[in-house]
């Protein structure tokens, strides 16, 4: 770090204590601006408008503050700050700006990611993505393909399609089915995965895609939030719990095998147990294969954030322990259902608890650890499930023979 010329902060607002962070981060940069004052520091991307204030008054060492539409800017101010001496400043955000030119410089992995679409209109009512991220706008279609197929000339095996709201793209009359449908055909492509979706932009088109094309898959993400009528009208998330349980079973109807994610929050304003308990039936009902669970705070700016309704900490607490209990409990039942089967694995990388083995994921995004045979990271497996074990699976690799 000290060798550099320019430390940038790339910032993001989504996550909570994320402001602290940088702060922290900032204060070790401070140290090596008085080492060597030469170096550029700069705070990059959402948290850059929230912040802006802060830092002007309170980090005079930073020089360059850019919101998430402004880099493009980078390569002038860099050039120019040599010359000025106040900080450099640009956090307005546009309507236009997807970067579509702009391709990330990817050196090697197995699964590239790729922005396919920017903003977000829905301003569910706990969210700070509209805000900090602006309006929605897609990418040209074809600058998606070019990117796609160079990242698979480059090496990689799998794509993530990427985007705030990601099944609202929309460009010049294509919708994200057609999207998927044209990305499948990219030539040498093994695995597509896209994040995250809206379950009110969830289509039977989009399904039936998915159902099409082997290389798409057999994965959704489908965030719930919470499982009470009243509650999701208040976060303005366009979705009834009856709704939101026909969709999840419409998924696995159309899909069978589908792995189902969701994100649940706990703790909103006003959320009474009786309404907490209705988020933990309709984790009942759908029995989701995993899910990311949230407790509930406020960011600043956004409607949510003015309901003076709050859930004490230690309640959220509660809840939070609750959820994650039940869906440990689903996970495992969800596993031990592939107890015997055989899967498609794409294996991604060496097993964390040993040398000896490796792990990778099935299409429907479960985790298998298996011995190693002759096979390489990249490879497309035929494992048998023998062992569900908390989030994980276990199994042993197919020869040839034995898959076919
Ligand atoms: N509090 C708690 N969780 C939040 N999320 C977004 N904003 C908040 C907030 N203010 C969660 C939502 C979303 C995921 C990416 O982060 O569940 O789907
Ligand atoms: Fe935030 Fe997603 Fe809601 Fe958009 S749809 S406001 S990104 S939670």
């Amino acid at each position: 770090m000290r060798d550099a010329d320019a430390i940038f902060v790339n910032t993001c607002a989504i996550r909570e204590h994320a402001e602290e962070k940088v702060h922290s981060q900032l204060g070790r940069y401070d140290l090596i601006k008085k080492e060597k004052p030469d170096t550029i520091i700069g705070v990059l991307g959402c948290m850059a408008q929230s912040l802006k204030h802060d830092l002007l008054e309170n980090r005079p060492f930073v020089d360059i503050i850019l919101g998430p539409d402004s880099y493009r800017k980078l390569p002038r101010l860099l050039s120019r700050k040599k010359e000025i001496h106040n900080s450099l400043v640009d956090t307005t955000l546009s309507r236009f700006e997807v970067y579509d030119d702009l391709f990330p410089s990817r050196k090697e992995g197995v699964n590239a990611w790729i922005s396919i679409m920017r903003g977000c209109d829905k301003f569910c009512t706990f969210c700070i993505v509209p805000f900090t991220r602006g309006r929605e706008r897609s990418r040209n279609m074809e600058s998606i393909i070019t990117e796609a197929t160079q990242a698979v000339e480059d090496g990689f095996t799998e794509i993530t399609l990427l985007g705030q709201n990601v099944n609202s793209y929309f460009y010049d009359g294509h919708e994200f089915h057609h999207l998927l449908e044209t990305v499948a055909h990219v030539k040498g492509l093994k695995r597509i995965r896209y994040t995250s979706p809206h379950p009110q932009d969830m289509t039977d088109d989009l399904l039936k895609t998915m159902l099409t094309r082997e290389n798409i898959c057999n994965y959704v993400h489908l965030p719930l939030q919470s499982g009470s009528d009243r509650i999701l009208k208040r976060m303005n998330r366009t979705y009834s719990r009856d709704h939101f349980i026909q969709l999840a079973h419409r998924i696995r109807e159309i899909l069978p095998g589908v792995g189902i994610s969701t994100d649940i929050i706990v703790g909103f304003p006003g959320e009474t147990e009786y309404e907490f308990s209705d988020t933990l039936t309709v984790m009942e009902e759908v029995k989701f294969d995993s899910a990311f669970n949230f407790k509930y705070s406020p960011r600043p700016g956004t409607k949510a954030s003015e309901y003076d309704d709050p859930i004490p900490e230690d309640i959220k607490q509660q809840r939070l322990e609750k959820i994650i209990d039940l869906q440990k409990r689903h996970t495992l039942e969800r596993n031990l259902d592939l107890v015997g089967t055989i899967q498609t694995v794409l294996i991604e990388k060496e097993s964390k608890m040993s040398s000896h083995q490796w792990a990778g994921r099935t299409d429907s995004n479960k985790w298998v650890i298996f011995d190693k045979e002759d096979v390489q990271i990249k490879d497309m497996v035929s494992i048998q499930i023998k062992k569900a074990k908390g989030i994980t699976l276990h199994g042993e690799m197919l020869k040839q023979a034995e898959a076919a």
